[in-house]
């Protein structure tokens, strides 16, 4: 089962002055239980791609099947949609607005009509997943920080106990604690509960780290769509593009300039370290 998405295209402001081409025959597969990064330019589309996961936004042409169901046929019960595939926006503010921020996190389950108990139970199950203190549970979600507002917008989509969670650079505003804290539990969800994972993400090295397959939007198309390792090996044509690959890969490529004879396909810390010890050992 999976996300597949068949010459999808999106065009915002159709038919006027503004009109803008954002999603160019975007053809993709997704299987379920895989953790994928998407990164690329600002405007090259990924918050406009993300959107129409959940049906946020509905294609101007082109399909979106979900477990094999097309999304847009007659009658398709988009609701059903909206509590499998949770989603966290790029501004956590545009996700906050209840009068506190359990309220706030019970909104979901609310909706899908679970008792007060239930929904403050997956409430507080999914406060502690994010890491945001008890303190912070009565307080109103626009007066918190950056940090906090986005644990809090993740929260409430983890309440709604979705199968596939698609973040929006949900570590904008994280410090580096902070966001390795948030994005090991996810990985974690991920691994433990077979939770698909969608990371749109600038971090290279985040994506790395975390993801087993790496699309790279450009001008509206799928630029790349493979594992991080093969698509970091593109790591020329990524910086024509204004991207580049995670910054271990090019200390392992000066090394092998140098005649140090480490393998390059290194992409994050970790095997870096362990490909230079079994060089030198
Ligand atoms: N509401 C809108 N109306 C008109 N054009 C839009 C709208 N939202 C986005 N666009 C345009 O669509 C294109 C894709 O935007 P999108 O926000 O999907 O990019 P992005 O990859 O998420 O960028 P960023 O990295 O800055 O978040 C851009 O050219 C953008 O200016
Ligand atoms: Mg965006």
């Amino acid at each position: 089962m999976s996300i597949k998405l068949e010459h999808l295209n999106y065009i915002y402001s159709q038919g006027t002055a503004y009109e803008k081409k954002a999603l160019k025959d975007i053809c993709l597969e997704i299987p379920n239980g895989e953790f994928v990064g998407i990164i690329g330019h600002t405007g090259s589309g990924k918050s406009t791609l993300i959107q129409h996961l959940n049906g946020l936004l509905r294609a101007t042409s082109g399909e979106l099947y979900y477990n094999g169901e097309n999304i847009y046929r007659e009658g398709y019960h988009m609701k059903d949609l909206r509590n499998e595939v949770g989603l966290v926006f790029q501004y956590p503010e545009h996700q906050l607005f209840e009068i506190d921020v359990m309220t706030d996190v019970c909104f979901g389950p609310k909706n899908q009509g679970f008792s007060q108990e239930e929904c403050e139970k997956r409430a507080l199950e999914a406060l502690r997943l994010v890491g945001l203190k008890e303190k912070y549970y009565k307080v109103s979600p626009f007066e918190l920080s950056g940090g906090q507002k986005r644990r809090a917008a993740i929260a409430g989509v983890l309440a709604m106990r979705p199968k596939v969670l698609v973040l929006d650079e949900p570590t904008a505003g994280l410090d580096p604690k902070g966001r390795d804290d948030i994005l090991d539990q996810i990985a974690y969800l991920h691994k433990e509960s077979g939770l698909t994972v969608i990371l749109v993400s600038h971090s290279m090295e985040d994506i790395a780290r975390y993801a087993d397959r790496l699309i790279v939007m450009n001008k509206g198309t799928v630029m790349y769509n493979d594992m991080p390792k093969k698509v970091f090996e593109h790591y020329r044509e990524l910086e024509a593009v204004g991207l580049a690959a995670p910054k271990v890969t090019y200390i392992m490529h000066d090394l092998a300039e140098r005649g140090v004879k480490v393998g390059t396909g290194v992409t994050t810390v970790s095997e870096a370290a362990d490909e230079i010890m079994r060089v030198i050992s």
